[in-house]
């Protein structure tokens, strides 16, 4: 392999460094759905977890690995022999599997994290990419906090790792430090220093802390780099990653200054950015370059009459160019299952045999209680089935609550188990906190807190589905419940369900082993 190829590889690292950020976290079901959306995407690489973390890491990535064909499918090992054994047993279902291993080579983290010399650092990087390539030739190094990292040190360590096998290296900006000129600088230092360079590609992972990390992402492609790292909506550790969505239209619309090959279906970026949105019940901001609600909207008299007389005069790329249709009104109450069903399949949703009826039912009986249904009100109608679809303890049968102004607030619960229905009551500060209280009583869930908590409006209009994120903590465990319905206690109350059956589930560690 060499640098000097005219294809940008897209390394999606949504799923490990995205999802590893506190309030990120999706289930296996989800994780495996957003990878099949990235393969509609065409990204080359997807990073799907870093299995040693914890069990549910390494189940994702191996459900991963086991039913995603297409893109080249990695998982994230320390440089040590029991990481990459884990890694290799999560990934090696796939046809195109990738072991990622990392050691960091900064100063700081050699004398204070790792108490490690120079030599003993190298040393370790070289026998974890020759213990990774024992089970494969796509073994990944990447030299964390790079951009802190003394020149010929780097290079020194970049050179060994080459000579051992590795394909790809990756200079990570870990902690966001870097700007443009330097971080090109360097990039262009490596391929100047580093005398095997051209038997790998070089690749970049750049960290946001001070708004930079598109800017260096791209610095460095015109340095020579040809892997990018980064993730949907810019999620990540602290201030995030590189937004792919960014990265990417900054190189297809520059095309003068980014003359590259590039796999991206620009047009299944908006429905990426809103299954993510949806998975981890996390907007992103309405001036968000790309994918922000607002991206597109021209909201000053003389744009608007710019863009009515020429496009071109106000707007740079089309909307449509990234997928984004608008949140036009799409169906109503006489709305048939073929008209449901491309609009669900335009959405992103790919629903199979019962789901199909499942869904179209609750459709029909949300067109009755709506006069609109907007593409909104559909993605609520169907994540909440989807939801439905994961193995439950509890659902929501009845509820009826009190918040007479004289009386103090209370609420009855009825909760559907797979052996019958209990019935509860509590009582609180208001209607929610009564029907939360009962539900703690009748799952045993005491000592549950809530932790955030977020309501809005599906769509618009005083008939609007109402949309509930929330997350609870139970001990050390923590997880994320979503509700949607037409009554927002009701949404809220479908929420609190979700979360607990999710803690009842596969409880996941406030902090996973966290390296990164
Ligand atoms: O930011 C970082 O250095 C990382 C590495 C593991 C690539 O995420
Ligand atoms: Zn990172």
């Amino acid at each position: 392999m060499s640098s000097s190829q005219n294809k940008i590889i897209v390394f999606d690292t949504t799923l490990r460094d995205g999802e590893q950020s506190p309030g990120f976290s999706m289930n296996i079901k989800e994780k495996v759905e957003f990878a099949f959306q990235l393969k509609r995407l065409g990204v080359d690489v997807i990073e799907a977890g870093f299995p040693i973390s914890s069990e549910g890491d390494f189940e994702s990535v191996k459900a991963i690995a086991q039913q995603v064909d297409g893109p080249q499918i990695c998982g994230l090992a320390r440089a040590l022999e029991k990481d990459i054994d884990r890694c290799w047993e999560a990934v090696q279902y796939n046809s195109r599997p990738r072991i990622h291993t990392f050691i960091a080579t900064s100063n700081v983290h050699l004398e204070k994290k790792l108490k490690k010399s120079e030599k003993e650092v190298r040393d370790m990087a070289v026998k974890a990419v020759k213990h990774a390539r024992q089970y494969t030739d796509n073994v990944e190094f990447s030299t964390e906090d790079a951009a802190r990292t003394g020149r010929d040190y780097i290079c020194e360590v970049i050179e060994a790792a080459i000579d051992a096998g590795a394909a790809t290296i990756n200079v990570p900006d870990t902690v966001g430090y870097s700007n443009p000129w330097e971080f090109g600088s360097l990039i262009e230092y490596i391929f100047e220093k580093v005398k095997n360079v051209h038997q790998a590609i070089i690749s970049i992972h750049c960290h946001n802390d001070m708004g930079l990390a598109v800017a260096n992402t791209l610095a460095a492609v015109r340095a020579g780099a040809r892997q990018v790292e980064c993730t949907i909506n810019g999620i990540g550790e602290r201030a995030g990653n590189a937004s792919l969505e960014e990265v990417v239209m900054n190189m297809v619309t520059r095309r003068d200054s980014f003359p590259y090959e590039i796999g991206v279906n620009t047009e299944q970026i908006y429905p990426t950015s809103r299954l993510l949105t949806r998975f981890t019940g996390i907007a992103v901001q309405p001036n968000k370059a790309i994918v922000g609600a607002n991206a597109f909207a021209h909201e000053a008299g003389i744009h608007q009459d710019g863009v009515l007389k020429e496009r071109t005069t106000y707007e740079i790329m089309s909307p449509e160019s990234v997928g984004w249709r608008g949140n036009a009104m799409v169906l109503g109450k006489h709305s048939g299952r073929h008209a449901f069903m491309t609009r669900i399949k335009e959405l992103g949703f790919h629903l199979e045999g019962a789901d199909v009826e499942t869904a179209f039912n609750a459709f029909k009986d949300l067109a009755d209680l709506k006069k609109t249904v907007f593409d909104e009100d559909l993605i609520a109608l169907v994540s909440e089935q989807t939801k439905a679809d994961e193995q439950w303890k509890y659902k929501l049968e009845y509820l009826w609550f009190s918040s007479d102004p004289d009386r103090i607030p209370n609420a009855k619960v009825k909760l559907k188990t797979p052996d019958g229905v209990m019935e509860g009551e509590g009582q609180g500060d208001g209607a929610l906190d009564a029907a939360f209280s009962a539900i703690k009583t009748m799952t045993g869930m005491e000592d549950v807190q809530l932790i955030d908590y977020h309501v809005g409006a599906v769509s618009r209009g005083t008939d609007a589905q109402g949309a509930a994120t929330l997350i609870l903590r139970n001990g050390e465990h923590q997880a994320i419940g979503r509700g949607s319905d037409t009554d927002v206690i009701k949404a809220s109350v479908k929420a609190f369900i979700n979360a607990v059956n999710r803690l009842s589930r596969h409880q996941t560690p406030i902090e996973k082993e966290s390296v990164v």
